[in-house]
């Protein structure tokens, strides 16, 4: 089973951002928006900072209380929207259940959205002249990696390039591939599907796991339940990207699970995303490339 290399992929998209800035000669700046003190959302901001830092990429930090109000965050969004060192914004989810988190995305200015979730922008879904949703493009990238061409519709009769005993998917060229997507909300699943389509992949979504999984030929799962995808549900070869992350706590110790259970899997699914260091890193390069990019648009003569 060849394993993606979240982390491999990752890097090479943050050194491509670290020689652009260096290039162009820019001081991209992102602003977190943190509210409360949700474990996992600290972790994920901790690392966004960090990596952010790495790329040459400016990390401002708003911090606010469970309690604070709505109009607080609203005030600090247009703040960033005309602070001109600022060039990607986010708020980082999820939200104390009183924040609507629909109103504080699309406050964000558009040209400085860096999740890529603003509908703005979703108009534009598939073109890199505007911010990309980066859940739904990390997917992508780890498709491409494993399918190792660009695009993906020659994947058809290509085989993997990974190592190990990779057999590939035995495919006519003419014969489209299959993509379940398993996770809760259409916010996933439509970007997604639309893109596969694009590129001949049909996609059928699912909120649960299914036994009808099994004929897919690519399992994309989103669905928080560690371990639940095992080797009953999965065709022999099938690609699996794995979005899920579930912190175990177990003797004083945490744990990050994916929704797949890599040691039933093993020997059976073709290539797999690891958790951690598969759909995660590739997420967070892409929110600071959505950044870089807002800066350069931003800030063009
Ligand atoms: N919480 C978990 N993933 C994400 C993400 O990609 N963006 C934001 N803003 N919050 C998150």
């Amino acid at each position: 089973m060849y394993i993606i290399n979240g982390k491999k992929i990752a890097s090479d998209i943050l050194h491509d951002i670290r020689r652009t800035i260096v290039e162009r000669n820019v001081t991209p700046g992102l602003a977190i928006i943190l509210i409360g003190n949700d474990p996992s959302s600290e972790i994920y901001v901790k690392r966004k900072i960090h990596t952010a830092d790495k790329a040459g990429i400016t990390p401002h930090l708003y911090r606010f209380k469970a309690t604070d109000s709505q109009d607080d965050i609203i005030e600090c969004i247009d703040f960033l929207n005309n602070d001109s060192d600022i060039h990607g914004i986010i708020v980082q989810l999820p939200l104390p259940g009183h924040l609507n988190p629909d109103t504080l995305i699309q406050r964000i200015r558009p040209d400085k959205d860096a999740d890529g979730f603003h509908p703005e922008n979703i108009k534009h879904l598939g073109d890199p002249s505007f911010p990309q949703p980066v859940t739904v493009m990390s997917v992508v990238e780890c498709l491409q990696n494993v399918l190792n061409t660009s695009p993906l519709r020659q994947l058809a009769d290509s085989p993997y390039k990974g190592k190990g005993d990779v057999s590939p998917l035995q495919r006519r060229k003419d014969v489209p591939l299959s993509a379940a997507i398993m996770c809760k909300s259409d916010i996933l699943f439509i970007p997604l599907a639309t893109l596969l389509s694009r590129q001949n992949i049909k996609a059928d979504h699912f909120t649960e796991l299914n036994k009808k999984c099994v004929q897919y030929d690519i399992l994309i799962i989103a669905l928080g339940k560690p371990h639940i995808l095992t080797k009953e549900y999965t065709k022999k070869d099938a690609i699996i990207i794995d979005v899920g992350i579930s912190r175990i706590e177990h003797n004083g110790t945490t744990a990050i699970k994916g929704d797949a259970d890599i040691e039933s899997l093993k020997k059976h699914a073709g290539a797999i995303t690891p958790v951690p260091g598969g759909v995660g890193p590739v997420t967070v390069a892409l929110l600071l490339k959505n950044t870089m990019n807002n800066c350069l648009n931003i800030t063009k003569p």
